[in-house]
């Protein structure tokens, strides 16, 4: 497969990452996954300007990746992806420097990395709904930044699986957040609810679409705090995602969600998103 490297469309095989990168060493990183249907990205410009802007946040020397909607399109065509499903990966390191807890001087490149891979079949989980645990929140206080310091969610996430489950949503307080890899969303008397934009969830940009969904379909939708117990007692739960789309949830810490299976509002919204990521063409 061909990789983007610092500038460079090389062999992945050929990609040599130096121990002394800060990605390597602090998880000194941030990154994106970006989703294509038959060859279109979907909403890759949102990706990029959440990459822009936790780029500032991370205080790193350049916060500008205007090259990166090209990669990305570039990286796809040549690896033949253009057919079913597929993802691109970015990321970007702090760079390479001695190890030391400060910053490196301003002029340190930054390292810039991606691919593109196909993307598995998840049709299977979207028609059928999927399981999700609930685990306490265990992650720091910006869980707003994409950085690739994502233990919390990996050591969650091998808990739902081995719970036989796809998600873990996590807790904070008694509130819930949003699932390792997924925002969350309910339905409760005819209603979409999903826990507001703060410090401690990542604006989704599946989750903005939904939203643009709901709006455009009259569904009502509100973004407030969801309690633990209102998740035990929701009609419907759907997660969503780049990498799981909009995803029923049947069946929460082993019990049936609503009357568990996939329930009609989910189905609604589910549908109107197939039609705006495309997916359905070609
Ligand atoms: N994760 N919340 C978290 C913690 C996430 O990691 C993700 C995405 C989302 C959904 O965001 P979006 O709709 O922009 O993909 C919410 C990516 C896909 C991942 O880590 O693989």
């Amino acid at each position: 497969m061909i990789a983007y490297f610092n500038g460079e469309f090389i062999d992945k095989d050929k990609v040599a990452i130096s121990p002394d990168d800060r990605g390597f060493l602090f998880a000194d990183g941030i990154y994106e996954v970006v989703r294509s249907f038959h060859g279109k990205l979907f909403r890759t410009q949102d990706h990029i300007r959440r990459l822009e802007r936790n780029a500032r946040e991370m205080r790193f020397a350049r916060a500008e990746f205007g090259e990166l909607p090209e990669v990305a399109e570039r990286l796809i065509a040549e690896n033949g992806l253009t057919k079913d499903s597929a993802i691109v990966y970015i990321q970007v390191t702090r760079g390479v420097a001695p190890r030391s807890h400060r910053f490196p001087p301003a002029d340190t490149p930054l390292t810039v990395f991606a691919d593109a891979r196909p993307f598995p079949s998840n049709d299977a989980d979207l028609e059928s709904g999927v399981g999700a645990i609930l685990v306490p929140d265990e992650r720091w206080s910006r869980c707003d930044i994409k950085t690739v310091a994502l233990l919390p969610n990996t050591l969650a996430h091998q808990k739902a699986k081995e719970a036989g489950a796809l998600e873990a949503i996590f807790v904070r307080d008694g509130a819930v957040q949003e699932g390792t890899h997924s925002n969350v969303f309910i339905v409760s008397r005819g209603e979409l609810i999903t826990p507001p934009l703060c410090n401690y969830i990542l604006a989704g940009i599946t989750r903005q679409t939904v939203l643009e969904i709901c709006d455009k379909l009259c569904i009502p939708c509100h973004e407030r705090t969801v309690f633990e117990d209102e998740l035990h007692k929701a009609h419907e739960l759907l997660l969503a995602g780049t990498t799981v789309d909009v995803t029923p949830v049947v069946k929460l810490d082993g019990k049936p969600v609503g009357s568990g299976a996939p329930g009609p509002i989910t189905r609604r919204v589910q549908e109107a998103f197939f039609e705006a990521s495309e997916r359905r063409a070609g």
